[in-house]
């Protein structure tokens, strides 16, 4: 568990915001007395149009969350138009193309145009308070003016990955019933064009509620184009006016859906509300990274992904900073082009996954050292548990021993950072995510819900609620509750097993439950499950994560086929296409094993703990398989284990 060296805070950080003895006191404070904790952090980092009449009102047996009730805001006008009269000059965001020749500044006072001139168009077209739009989108700047735009009149945001199938696009504009959707002709990632109108446009013929189709013009490559729904985002815009008034919203009206995966059923739509996410965004930001005045940040997450939602747009632009926004992958043109784009803007901290750490790890030192690298102070990480080699080789190449990493525990669920170090006030132990974050009360938990004290390990929980919590699963709220919180009652149950050490230290082991994270991609075994069992010659499949090198775990399928078929590569070629069709290249599996028997108890469930033992390759720690229905099922699976 434990390693064993410590890296304490460096001298550069002796002046941070929070050191250590002000982070214990500002914990406890926040534990202590949440409402009166957050009240000031409300009234420090948020400007509101009315105050509230209550900090917290909440109940976690029935996973009740109300934040600053009464009190109204507009995020947009957070975010945008009180920075104006200090910053309108001041770049918001800076984009980096995929391309390394294309890279652009957007002041605060660009970035207030924009998102009044698309916010004018939905207004236009009919899009209110409330209602649903969907953005499919390249990793460009009208991907966040969408996301403003949205929260400008009160409409809420569904942002799917452009990575995802139009089958998966389809399913999630459906199940929140965007009627608007907002996308891009084609985005451009490593050199690729990816058909992201095309894939729009398979999706949208079976969405027949959406009507209008907003499309951002980025490569100029030939669209199918359907009169009175699709409309360019460059003509539209120039037509509406450049200012825009902002709707002003309770603090408890949903900002925006994010749809994730769990261990059954659909991709659920994840419901942040307004106050309670923006205020954990905002604070997070600043403290976690150490936010200072002026200074370049880059997360290279996809607007995506919720890292994307709260640390590329909504944290830092609440605290009026500068985000880089990068439109390509690490390795294109080569391995080196994120080391590049840190001296080319001067990048002073830089959030990114440890799949990424670990393929530019993979490639060796000399493209990190091709670059300087002096503008960087802090390092940060976030998605998947980050190995300590893979650590020690980020702070020690690419951080040149000097600046600390903040490994930081959160979910989607969670809205905003739940466990991490503080730059300022946090020893470092490579691998550990350390301490909570203020405001997060945590325990571990025996099997039995029993809290376990000190050291040891356990089920993650949240104790108490936290403004950034989910607050509904969109339109299935009894899903929310089985989910989340009847596990334990009383508790938030996270779904991730974890270690706490002597120190008080948090090691997050990864899911508990049977939920994949691929290069960070969260990702449901039952979805690759359904998109196996499509195909009419499989009978059944049964789907496990294995430990991959650097995806951090790879997709390990068993696969039974119908009566009389016959495996061949051709047809795993098929299943692996189909698997991409339907949720999307992300969901590429590493592995098919033809299974002509699953191992299930004498009551049909399948005993996924032995399936991940042998897709491990762990044969020696199979456990217990006498309960089996035909045990002789698991030495056949052996003999033909895969890859
Ligand atoms: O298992 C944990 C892992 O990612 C899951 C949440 O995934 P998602 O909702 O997609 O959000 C990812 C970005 C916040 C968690 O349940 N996870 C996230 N961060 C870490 C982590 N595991 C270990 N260490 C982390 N720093």
């Amino acid at each position: 568990m434990s390693e064993s060296r410590v890296y304490p805070v460096p001298a550069s950080f002796s002046d941070a915001h929070i050191n250590a003895a002000r982070y214990r006191e500002m914990y406890r404070q926040s534990i202590d007395d949440p409402a009166g904790f957050w009240g000031e952090q409300a009234e420090q980092f948020l400007s509101w149009d009315k105050p509230w009449d209550s900090v917290v009102n909440a109940d976690l047996t029935i996973g009740k969350a109300e934040w600053f009730a009464g009190a109204k805001l507009n995020v947009s006008v957070n975010c945008i138009d009180r920075h104006l009269p200090a910053r309108a000059g001041q770049t918001a965001f800076i984009w980096e193309g995929d391309n390394p020749a294309d890279s652009k500044h957007i002041t605060y006072a660009e970035l207030h145009e924009a998102v009044c001139r698309l916010a004018n168009v939905l207004r236009e077209r009919g899009v209110k308070k409330g209602d649903r739009v969907c953005i499919y989108m390249p990793m460009i700047p009208e991907a966040a003016y969408a996301m403003l735009a949205c929260a400008r009149i009160g409409a809420i945001h569904s942002v799917v990955f452009g990575g995802f199938s139009p089958e998966a696009l389809k399913d999630r504009i459906l199940d929140s019933d965007c009627q608007t959707l907002i996308t891009a002709d084609e985005g451009l990632r490593g050199g690729k064009k990816v058909a992201l109108k095309a894939n729009a446009d398979a999706a949208l013929a079976a969405c027949p509620n959406v009507h209008s189709c907003i499309v951002v013009q980025r490569t100029g490559g030939d669209v199918a184009w359907s009169e009175g729904r699709d409309l360019w985002y460059h003509e539209a815009t120039a037509a509406a006016a450049g200012d825009c008034e902002p709707e002003s919203m309770d603090a408890e009206d949903p900002l925006f859906i994010l749809y994730t995966s769990g261990s059954t059923g659909k991709p659920k739509g994840v419901l942040h509300s307004t106050a309670g996410y923006l205020l954990q965004a905002a604070m997070t930001f600043k403290y976690t990274f150490d936010y200072r005045e002026g200074e370049v940040y880059w997360c290279t997450a996809d607007v995506g992904w919720v890292t994307g939602h709260t640390y590329i747009v909504y944290g830092p632009l609440a605290n009026g900073a500068i985000s880089l926004m990068f439109e390509g992958v690490p390795t294109y043109p080569d391995a080196g082009r994120c080391w590049e784009v840190i001296d080319k803007h001067q990048v002073a901290t830089f959030y990114t996954a440890p799949t990424a750490i670990r393929a530019l790890h993979a490639v060796g030192d000399e493209p990190v050292k091709r670059s300087s690298r002096a503008s960087l102070r802090l390092l940060g990480s976030v998605g998947e548990p980050i190995n300590p080699e893979a650590w020690e080789w980020y702070y020690r190449v690419v951080g040149d021993s000097r600046c600390p990493i903040v490994d930081t525990w959160w979910q989607t669920e969670t809205g905003a950072q739940m466990i991490t170090p503080l730059p300022g006030a946090t020893d470092l132990k490579p691998g550990s995510a350390s301490f909570p974050m203020f405001g997060v009360d945590l325990a571990l938990l025996n099997e039995d819900g029993s809290e376990i004290e000190g050291a040891g390990a356990g089920y993650l929980v949240v104790k108490s609620s936290w403004p950034a919590q989910i607050r509904t699963v969109y339109g299935d709220h009894q899903r929310l509750i089985d989910t989340y919180f009847s596990t334990y009652p009383g508790y938030y149950f996270t779904g991730d097993g974890a270690t706490r050490d002597e120190d008080g230290y948090y090691w997050i082991t990864g899911r508990v439950d049977d939920v994949l994270n691929v290069s960070g991609h969260r990702m449901g075994t039952a979805e690759v499950e359904s998109a196996l069992v499509l195909h009419d010659k499989v009978a059944e499949a049964a789907v496990v994560g294995f430990p991959h090198d650097i995806k951090g775990q790879g997709i390990y399928c068993y696969v039974t086929l119908m009566d009389g078929e016959e495996p061949s590569d051709a047809l795993k070629q098929e299943l692996v296409k189909l698997c991409v069709q339907e949720i999307g290249p992300i969901a590429k599996p590493d592995v098919i094993q033809w299974a002509p028997g699953l191992p299930k108890t004498r009551s049909g469930k399948i005993m996924r703990r032995i399936l991940r033992k042998i897709a491990e390759n762990e044969l020696g720690s199979l456990g217990d398989t006498s309960t089996l229905a035909d045990p002789s099922v698991v030495d056949s699976l052996i003999e033909n284990r895969a890859g």
